[in-house]
C-alpha cells in the first residue's frame, strides 16, 4: 500500500515526508485519504509533510465518510437516454470505467488535446500548424496547438508556459511588454500558439494566442416554433437547517396557481439535498441528519409540483454520488423515492429539449476558476462560466479543488455549442448572453450559511431563471 501511496504522489510530482508517510499508513485507506487529502489543497506542495496533512485531515476525513457511504450504495440506476420529448446527449452515466492509474490520465488528457485540436485546427489563424519537434527547426513564423503544462513568471516579468503536443513539449515566452501578458492561461487547457521559433530552437515566442472558443457567427438560438419554456432550481439543499421553507411554498403555490401550465420542464441542477459529512461540523447545520430522509423529503417536495411538469434532476458536490467529475447519476436505492417520470441524469449532462441543445453543470469547478483567474469572484459566477465557453472546457485545471475522474472520454469538454448553459454551486442567480449562448446561474433555496457569512457572500436565493425555448427570452422569477 505505501507503494501505491507513493506512486500516486510521485505523478503529480510530489515527494512524501517520512513522518507524513507514517501517519498516512495509519488510516484506513491510505491511499484515498492521501488522494482526498490532495483535493483540498489550493496548491501542491513539492514535499508532502505531516503539517499539510493536519491541515488537510479534518475535510479529507469529511469527504471520506461519503465515500464510504457511496461504497455501501448501490451502482448508479441505468440511464433513460429519452423520456418523453426530452433526449440525454451526452453523460458519463454507464459508461463510467477508470481506476486512476497512470494510463487511465495519459488516455484522459489525450482525448481533451484531441478534442479541442479538432476546434483549432479550423481556425484560419491557425492553418498551416505544426508539431512542437517541427516548429523547433523553423526560423519563420510558426503555428502550433498544445496543452499548457505549467505557468510561470520570470523574475523579469515575462511569462514562461511549458507545452506539450502529442510528439514533444517545448517552452514558450511571453515577452513582459507584449499585449498578452494579462493574459490568463490557465494549467491544462489547450490553446493555438502563433509565434516565432527562437534562434536556437529552443523556444518560440508567442506573438498570439489563439482559445477554442464559442464561434462569432452561426450559433445562437434561431427563434421556433416552441412555445414551451424551460426553469430551472439549483442548489435546494434540502436538509439544510438554512433551507428557505417559505420561499419553496411561494414557488409551490405559483405552480398551482398563476404558474399552472406556463412551465413545461424544470432542471434542478445539482445540490438537491444538503447531503452529511461534506465539510466539518456540518451536522450541526442540519434540519434531516439522515442522508436518505433527505432525499425523502424532496420526492415529497416534488410531488407538489403540478404532474405534467417534466423534472429532471441532476448531482452536485453535495449529493450522495461519486465526488469525482464527470459524477454519474444517482444510485437506484436513490431514485427508486421518487416518481417513475422524474428524468436523473448525470453531471454534467448534455440535453436535447425540443430541439434546444441544454448544457447542465452543477458548477463546481467555479471555485477553482475564481482562485486562478484575476478578476473573478464568487459574486460574478456568470464571468466564470465564459472562461469555460472561451476554453470550451468546464474544469481543465488538474488537482485542484474539483476532482476529476480520468475516463476514457474527457467528458468536461464543450464539444458542441450549447443554446443554454446553466451552471448553479455558488448560489448566485443571473443570465447573459455570450455570443449566442444564454449562460444562466441557476440561484439556491438555501439562506446564507455560517461559510458564507464568515467570508462576507451574500447568496441570491429563491430566484427562477426560465428560458422560452421558441424566442430564447429569458426572465428571472424572485420567490422572497
Ligand atoms: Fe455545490
Amino acid at each position: 500500500m505505501r507503494d501505491e501511496v507513493l506512486e500516486a504522489l510521485a505523478i503529480e510530482g510530489i515527494l512524501l515526508d517520512p513522518d507524513a508517510a507514517q501517519y498516512i499508513m495509519t488510516k484506513e485507506d491510505p491511499l484515498g485519504f492521501t488522494r482526498t487529502a490532495l483535493t483540498t489543497m489550493v496548491q501542491h506542495p513539492l514535499i508532502l509533510t505531516l503539517d499539510d496533512l493536519r491541515i488537510a485531515s479534518p475535510v479529507a476525513e469529511a469527504h471520506q465518510a461519503v465515500e464510504n457511504l457511496i461504497d455501501q450504495l448501490p451502482s448508479p440506476a441505468p440511464l433513460r437516454k429519452d423520456v418523453g420529448d426530452i433526449k440525454v446527449l451526452k453523460d458519463v452515466t454507464g459508461n463510467s470505467c477508470c481506476e486512476g492509474s497512470i494510463n487511465d490520465f495519459a488516455r484522459y488528457f489525450n482525448d481533451r488535446y484531441k478534442k479541442i485540436r479538432t476546434m483549432l485546427v479550423r481556425r484560419r489563424e491557425l492553418v498551416g500548424c505544426l508539431s512542437i519537434p517541427r516548429a523547433l527547426r523553423m526560423t519563420r513564423d510558426v503555428r502550433i496547438i498544445a496543452m499548457v503544462n505549467d505557468v510561470r513568471t520570470t523574475k523579469n516579468g515575462h511569462k514562461i508556459l511549458e507545452v506539450e503536443d502529442d510528439e514533444g513539449r517545448c517552452p514558450v515566452l511571453i515577452l513582459r511588454d507584449s499585449d498578452l501578458i494579462n493574459e490568463c492561461i490557465v494549467p491544462d487547457e489547450v490553446i493555438g500558439i502563433v509565434g516565432k521559433t527562437s534562434r536556437k530552437g529552443d523556444l518560440v515566442v508567442m506573438n498570439e494566442l489563439v482559445r477554442p472558443d464559442i464561434p462569432l457567427r452561426g450559433v445562437g438560438m434561431v427563434p421556433s416554433d416552441s412555445s414551451s419554456k424551460v426553469a430551472f432550481i439549483s442548489d435546494v439543499h434540502v436538509g439544510s437547517n438554512t433551507f428557505l421553507y417559505r420561499q419553496w411554498e411561494n414557488l409551490v403555490n405559483w405552480f398551482k396557481t398563476d404558474g399552472k401550465d406556463e412551465i413545461q420542464y424544470l432542471v434542478l441542477p445539482g445540490d438537491v439535498v444538503d447531503g452529511i459529512g461534506i465539510f466539518p461540523g456540518q451536522e450541526e447545520e442540519l434540519d434531516i441528519e439522515d442522508v436518505f430522509q433527505q432525499y425523502k423529503a424532496l420526492a415529497e417536495m416534488l410531488k407538489e409540483l403540478p404532474d405534467d411538469l417534466k423534472i429532471v434532476v441532476q448531482p452536485g458536490n453535495h449529493d450522495a454520488v461519486r465526488p469525482a467529475e464527470p459524477q454519474p447519476t444517482f444510485s437506484k436505492q436513490l431514485t427508486e423515492m421518487f416518481d417513475s417520470s422524474i428524468l436523473f441524469i448525470g453531471n454534467p449532462c448534455e440535453l436535447e429539449i425540443e430541439g434546444r441543445r441544454i448544457l447542465t453543470y452543477h458548477g463546481r469547478s467555479i471555485d477553482d476558476w475564481v482562485s486562478t483567474v484575476q478578476g473573478l469572484s464568487y459574486e460574478t459566477p456568470l464571468e466564470a462560466m465564459k472562461e469555460m465557453l472561451k476554453r470550451r472546457h468546464m474544469a481543465p485545471i488538474y488537482g485542484m479543488k474539483t476532482p476529476l475522474a480520468p475516463e476514457k472520454e474527457d467528458y468536461m469538454v464543450i464539444e458542441d455549442v450549447p443554446d443554454i448553459f446553466v451552471t448553479g454551486h455558488v448560489h448566485g442567480a443571473g443570465f447573459l448572453d455570450y455570443r449566442g449562448v444564454k449562460v444562466i446561474c441557476a440561484s439556491t433555496w438555501q439562506a446564507q450559511t455560517p461559510f458564507q457569512r464568515m467570508h462576507n457572500f451574500h447568496p441570491e436565493p429563491a430566484r427562477m431563471p426560465i428560458v422560452h425555448l421558441g424566442s430564447g427570452t429569458i426572465e428571472m422569477m424572485d420567490f422572497n
